[in-house]
């Protein structure tokens, strides 16, 4: 299946400007949500917003934001009256439809609108006019919600005419127009052509998009969440169009994409041929383990580049301790060393740190280290993974352990819960390099159904160009996961 990305698509211009106003701010309340978008209004609760369903809820004296969708004077009213500290993101389209709903309403014409009639923006505009019931070949003003379909719009306008002296401003707003034309151009093209809409099931302008797909006859999906993504099955579609409606932040936006284009979530990396690659060189083990680590410090930045979102690198089993003590001095000294340095700048690159594996095999000055990093970078979206005296049988043990002190009965989903890193979604794919074909204890209950990809590289020598290669194979394979 080909992804090719439709533009114009995603926010617009009003609902940017309302959520960059809010993200500016901190513990207001708002109005209903901002926008119909989950992930949005997720990342304002984290910020403190407090989302209220009516006016009345706001106590006085506090500041409230209208969203894009804007409000009814009766609202702005009440909420003059409690003194509320109002900042007002009503998008310009929607206070030109209020504004004309107004004088149509003011000149004495029944106003007919046209939308969702329990759509926030709908209630808003309603509160500007006077309830009239039109009679036949009456003039009467017509209003639509700024979402709607245009086409829609218009046929339903000229069925009015045939009743009514129309007097219509019922233009759908720009953003929409474009991004409900560019599906069209999309689903004109030929082949068997499906056209998924990014957006929350709550978005009256994602609906529209999935409506507008289906009357073009493309095959039409929805998804407001990688869950929801992962759970459509496209079928024999041969060229997905991927829109977003416009309450969608684009980093979803393009993890979407991703996820679409094969780009693995979580990749894991068996380094492996440090030693081999120094020997070959006439040089001690532990100069392999440094350019090993330089080869790190670059993997982490190719992948930040490629929006792999979890990498996992092994780089100590429970197994090496059995080497001699001036290499594995040497090692835990090259960790102390890394994750201080400069070289892999997790703050600056906004990388979340963390360590799995036996914390107790650890020297004090090992887990200072790695605590005060992954207290630091906590709150970072993307992961960098390192698994120091790890070994895969250790964690199953350890997880059964501590299952059994908690008393739980076990599930495979239970289980989880009990491993280092029971968030991380499991690895998709793991490189092994050095030419070695086994999975030497690494990752063993999440690599269930992980693809492998080996290459004989030694693992200082590990070019981007061979991550590239890893990630094109990847690609093309087909995961079925025990289906067919
Ligand atoms: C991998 O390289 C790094 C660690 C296991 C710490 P090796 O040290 O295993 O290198 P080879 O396999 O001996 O070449
Ligand atoms: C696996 O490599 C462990 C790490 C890469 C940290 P090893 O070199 O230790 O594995 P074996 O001994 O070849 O299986
Ligand atoms: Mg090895």
């Amino acid at each position: 299946m080909r992804i090719e990305v439709i533009e114009p698509h995603g926010l617009c211009a009003g609902v940017n400007a309302a959520i960059a106003c809010a993200l500016r701010l901190r513990d207001v309340y708002c109005l209903h949500g901002l926008v119909h978008n989950e992930i949005v209004i997720d990342e304002l609760k984290a910020l403190g917003y407090r989302f209220v369903e009516r006016i009345e809820d706001v106590p006085e004296g506090e500041t409230v934001l209208f969203s894009a969708h804007g409000v009814s004077p009766q609202v702005r009213e009440i909420a003059a009256r409690r003194r509320l500290h109002v900042i007002d993101t009503t998008c310009p389209f929607v206070t030109r439809v209020h504004r004309a709903a107004r004088d149509f309403s003011d000149r004495g014409l029944p106003v007919i609108i046209l939308g969702d009639s329990d759509h926030a923006e709908v209630k808003g505009i309603a509160g500007e006019i006077k309830p009239r019931r039109p009679r036949a070949s009456q003039r009467v003003g017509v209003v639509a919600q700024t979402t709607m379909d245009a086409d829609e719009v218009a046929a339903r306008v000229s069925e009015l005419r045939k009743t009514y002296e129309v007097e219509a401003m019922a233009d759908v707003c720009t953003a929409t127009k474009e991004r409900q034309d560019a599906v069209k151009r999309f689903c004109a093209a030929p082949g068997s052509r499906g056209v998924l809409v990014l957006g929350s099931g709550t978005s009256a302008n994602t609906k529209r998009l999935v409506a507008v797909a289906e009357r073009c006859g493309a095959r039409a999906f929805r998804a407001g969440t990688l869950d929801e993504l992962e759970r459509i099955d496209f079928g024999d579609v041969e060229t997905l169009g991927v829109t977003s409606g416009a309450s969608t932040p684009e980093r979803f936006f393009d993890e979407a994409v991703k996820f679409l284009r094969h780009v693995p979530r979580h990749l894991a990396i068996i380094m492996d041929g440090n030693g081999r690659w120094a020997m070959r060189r006439g040089k001690r083990r532990g100069e392999g383990h440094v350019a090993g680590a330089r080869t790190l410090a670059n993997v982490l930045r190719w992948c930040g580049a490629r929006g792999i979102r979890y990498l996992t690198v092994y780089a100590f089993s429970t197994e090496n301790w059995k080497r001699p003590k001036e290499e594995v001095d040497g090692l835990m000294n090259l960790f102390v060393k890394m994750l201080r340095s400069k070289a892999l700048d997790f703050v600056h690159n906004k990388v979340r740190f963390r360590m799995i594996g036996r914390r107790g095999d650890l020297s004090s000055r090992l887990n200072a280290a790695i605590t005060r990093l992954e207290e630091s970078t906590r709150n970072f979206k993307r992961e960098f993974i390192v698994a120091i005296s790890y070994g895969g049988r250790a964690e199953i043990v350890d997880a059964v352990n501590a299952a059994m002190r908690a008393g739980e009965p076990i599930t495979e989903e239970t289980f989880r819960n009990y491993l280092y890193a029971p968030d991380v979604p499991d690895p998709d794919l793991v490189i092994r390099t050095s030419g070695e074909l086994r999975t030497s204890n690494f990752l063993l209950w999440e690599t269930a159904y992980s693809e492998y990809y080996f290459t004989d590289a030694l693992w200082p020598d590990f070019t981007e160009a061979e991550l590239d290669r890893a990630l094109a194979d990847y690609a093309k394979r087909h995961r079925r996961k025990g289906g067919t």
